[in-house]
């Protein structure tokens, strides 16, 4: 038996060597024993570098190179970082049998390439929920103004979502503290120390306030799904969030006026629908058109890379309202708060639309609501996120998504609010002070409305301009309706 010792749990380059030099020497997965420094007085064991160091015997040595696939190599450098006991293990088994099955991870049957996705599948989650769900408290040190944030990931993420962070948060001195790991970032580098005890994380603060207020405000009864909600942040998550102590309070409130709709609260995409909507994400052309439902959409803009917008924001944000809608209304994109909440229109430019549409009589949720492109494009300044308009590459990148979302509701009207809005309509620039309020061709039988961004009509200086451009947005709405009708 070769006892390998591997030097972390997320030791990937480690298991890479010894996985190496025990292929070549033709040791087989069940002769393997895979340990990580702090179990080895256990086991004995040696490190991937003395495996390496020993030579391959002549009759032992396989002769050929091999290389693994991209596909395996992609999957391995996440599932290291899954919590599971068998990790290692796995890896090796399936390295091991793609030698003489080179196309092994594309059966997604077999037993050891299901868990191995199914677990890449995980870690993909909780690095994603890590980094929609930690929350910064406010500290001063000897060196002044820090954050301090206390988060346990269900795997292994917190390395490999540092640089995220960084980037996010490139002003702040920042310490992110979980159980396997701490992650600091001095405004300059960043720096790895172990894993610290919960007690280590400062107490509540003032910008545990801004996250309930900031929670409490975009908190839709109306919109409540339990289900959903617990599903994307998970009790486990709720001691480390400011804003999950409103949670059990305003579930309450809503209850009466919403259990009907959180019996009906929809389910998550299947696996199998994600997979899809991923797969078109990446790699189907533009005219692949193979997404075909508003789940399949939802699942693939949260994975797109068209563009690099994903990187800098929490998720894709996908249109909201039902798949049957008459009237279909873009935005341009998320802004700082639909970014985290994950839905559309729900931050100052979302309530002076809600307000609009209120006057002009037309109901929200009749309607479906989204965005040219579903990333928030921001830049850093301080703490604050600023919100920067898309650029054409940008809108034609992501009008794969605006396109799948039309061609699936097959609305009768589309309001192109603003002028990114216009352009991923139309598909040219668009003066709105030209075209508005006027009903447009486009194909499919259907109708254009170009008109005002709601946060247009919130920069108005002047206040009875504002009140004239109010007054002509809320037109526009009521006409769209009409020609929806
Ligand atoms: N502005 C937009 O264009 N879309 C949103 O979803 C929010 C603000």
């Amino acid at each position: 038996m070769e006892v390998v010792r591997l030097a972390r749990e997320t030791d990937f380059d480690g298991w890479r060597q010894a996985a190496r030099a025990l292929r070549n020497r033709r040791v087989p997965p069940e002769s393997a024993l895979w340990t990580v420094d702090g179990q080895a007085s256990l086991f004995g064991g040696r490190s991937p570098s003395e495996i390496a160091a020993e030579p391959a015997d002549a009759s032992e040595a396989t002769g050929g190179r091999f290389t693994a696939p991209k596909a395996f190599v992609d999957v391995a450098t996440k599932v290291v970082l899954h919590r599971s006991d068998e990790r290692f293990a796995l890896l090796y088994r399936v390295l091991w049998r793609l030698q003489d099955q080179p196309s092994l991870m594309h059966i997604a049957s077999d037993p050891d390439v299901a868990q191995l996705r199914g677990f890449a599948g995980e870690v993909s989650r909780a690095a994603h929920k890590m980094k929609a769900f930690v929350r910064f408290r406010e500290i001063t040190d000897e060196d002044g103004e820090a954050y301090v944030a206390w988060f346990e990931p269900a795997h292994r993420v917190a390395e490999a979502t540092a640089p995220f962070f960084v980037r996010r948060f490139a002003n702040m001195r920042f310490s992110i503290l979980t159980p396997d790991v701490c992650v600091h970032w001095d405004l300059a580098a960043l720096a790895f120390t172990p894993g610290a005890d919960p007690a280590d994380a400062p107490a509540g603060d003032a910008l545990e306030d801004y996250w309930r207020t900031y929670y409490a405000s975009i908190f839709n009864p109306a919109r409540l799904k339990v289900d959903a909600m617990q599903k994307e942040m998970p009790k486990r998550y709720w001691r480390n969030l400011p804003e999950a102590a409103l949670i059990p309070e305003l579930i309450a409130q809503a209850q009466g006026r919403t259990d009907t709709m959180v019996r009906q609260a929809p389910s998550e995409p299947s696996r199998r629908v994600v997979k899809a909507a991923v797969r078109n994400s990446r790699d189907a052309p533009w005219e692949g058109q193979a997404t075909t439902t508003l789940d399949e959409v939802a699942a693939g803009v949260d994975h797109c890379r068209r563009c690099d917008l994903w990187r800098d924001a929490t998720q894709g944000v996908a249109g909201e309202g039902p798949g049957q809608a008459k009237l279909l209304f873009v935005g341009e994109q998320p802004g700082d708060q639909e970014d985290l909440a994950g839905k559309p229109f729900v931050g100052p430019a979302g309530q002076m639309f809600d307000r609009a549409l209120a006057e002009a009589g037309v109901p929200r949720a009749e309607t479906y609501v989204t965005n040219a492109v579903k990333h928030f494009k921001h830049e850093l300044r301080g703490k604050r996120r600023i919100h920067q308009t898309p650029n054409a590459g940008e809108v034609t990148a992501c009008r794969w998504w605006l396109d799948a979302e039309r061609r699936i509701i097959r609305p009768r009207v589309v309001v192109a609010l603003g002028a990114t809005a216009g352009l991923a309509v139309l598909g040219k620039p668009t003066p709105i002070g030209k075209v508005r309020g006027q009903a447009m061709p486009l194909s499919g039988q259907a109708q254009a409305v170009v008109t005002y961004h709601p946060a247009y009509l919130l920069r108005v200086p002047d206040a009875a301009a504002k009140a004239e451009a109010y007054a002509r947005f809320v037109e526009d709405l009521r006409l769209a309706w009409r020609l929806a009708a």
